[in-house]
């Protein structure tokens, strides 16, 4: 094991004593698995002790449901972001100890047009959670983008200490990353959010069985190296059934592999956290200054380029690859429900 990893390790499970970090959850690309971590990262870092809140800032309000809370109209960052009201107003507590939620709702879209006739249009957001910087009430705010580089995502961005970019391990993986790279680049140069930074690239839907996951999540490592986070999220039927039940997977299947890869991603995220942070006070190495991340992938497994991504809905066998701990490995996740 990675020594840096074990150490900082120890500093993440303290009591979390640091400033506020909000994480936009964020790709351009529909369908990647932004709410899927929104929700299950969420969980898991409250399930850590961490005090978390969750913005649902996406109109179709996916986050809101996967959570088992229904959409208000009215009830949303909609009114907060024209000004017209507190966040604190509409933040609700949820069936998870220390994870809030501020709901989304359809309406949602309309702030889209408000907001770009406003003269500061990539501020509003961050002027809305003002009233929750700093004062203890939260260690983490995640917030779940649409799928669009529109208005909302821009301001979660303009609001962001950092973002999380989920790809899911498909052909065109790395198109939609290009450009999300570029984003975060201009908003830091053009002053909007200096200190903006890519905390991590999450693979999800991993199939450790097709040889397409594998390669795609080496193009990326070539590309990103150690930006990719080390935990790749299987593909899991357990994931994709706990939204419509409104749970967090770890509350709708504890062992499940989808529950030991969040709760990994956690781990590893709060490790990357405290990484950072000692980085930013000079203390010890920069996450990118750290060895790149071991290959992920078995190279020889390769025979070929696969021309198009495999419509594989099948089960992966549980153990996340390329864990920077070892977890209890399960082989027997959900066999024989498909
Ligand atoms: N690891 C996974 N294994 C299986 N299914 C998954 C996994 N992650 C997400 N899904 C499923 O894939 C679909 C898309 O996931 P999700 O809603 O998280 O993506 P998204 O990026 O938020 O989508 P959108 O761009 O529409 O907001 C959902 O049906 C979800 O349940
Ligand atoms: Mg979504």
């Amino acid at each position: 094991m990675d020594r840096n990893v074990a150490t900082v390790d120890v500093i993440a499970e303290r009591p979390c004593s640091m400033d506020i970090s909000i994480i936009a959850i964020a790709n351009q690309k529909g369908g990647v698995g932004k709410t899927t971590t929104a929700i299950n990262l969420s969980a898991c870092l409250a399930e850590r002790r961490k005090k978390v809140l969750l913005i649902d800032l996406d109109p179709q309000a996916n986050a809101t449901s996967g959570l088992g809370v229904e959409q208000i109209s009215g009830r949303s960052m909609y009114p907060v972001l024209l000004g017209e009201s507190s966040i604190t107003e509409f933040i609700q507590p949820t069936d998870i100890r220390r994870l809030d939620l501020l709901p989304g709702e359809v309406d949602l879209a309309g702030a889209e047009v408000d907001i770009a006739r406003t003269e500061h249009y990539l501020h509003p957001f961050k002027n809305a959670l003002a009233p929750l910087s700093n004062n203890g009430q939260y260690d983490f705010i995640i917030v779940d983008c649409p799928p669009s580089l529109g208005i909302l995502t821009m301001n979660a961005l303009t609001a962001s200490h950092g973002i999380i970019i989920p790809i899911q391990c498909e052909y065109y993986a790395l198109e939609g990353l290009s450009v999300m790279t570029r984003l975060v680049r201009q908003l830091r140069d053009s002053g909007a959010n200096p200190k903006l930074h890519i905390s991590g690239i999450v693979m999800t839907m991993y199939d450790m069985r097709t040889n397409l996951s594998q390669q795609v999540v080496q193009e990326v490592a070539t590309h990103f190296g150690d930006r990719i986070f080390e935990t790749l999220i299987p593909r899991s039927v357990r994931l994709s059934e706990a939204p419509s039940f409104g749970r967090p997977i770890i509350q709708y299947d504890g062992n499940c592999t989808g529950s030991v890869a969040y709760r990994n991603l956690a781990k590893e995220f709060l490790q990357r956290q405290v990484m950072s942070m000692t980085s930013e006070r000079g203390e010890g190495p920069n996450i990118s200054q750290r060895e790149t991340v071991q290959d992920p992938i078995d190279h020889k497994t390769h025979p070929g380029h696969p021309k198009s991504p495999t419509a594989d809905m099948h089960e992966s066998s549980a153990e996340p690859l390329h864990q920077p701990v070892s977890e209890p490995a399960e082989h027997s996740e959900e066999q024989g429900q498909e």
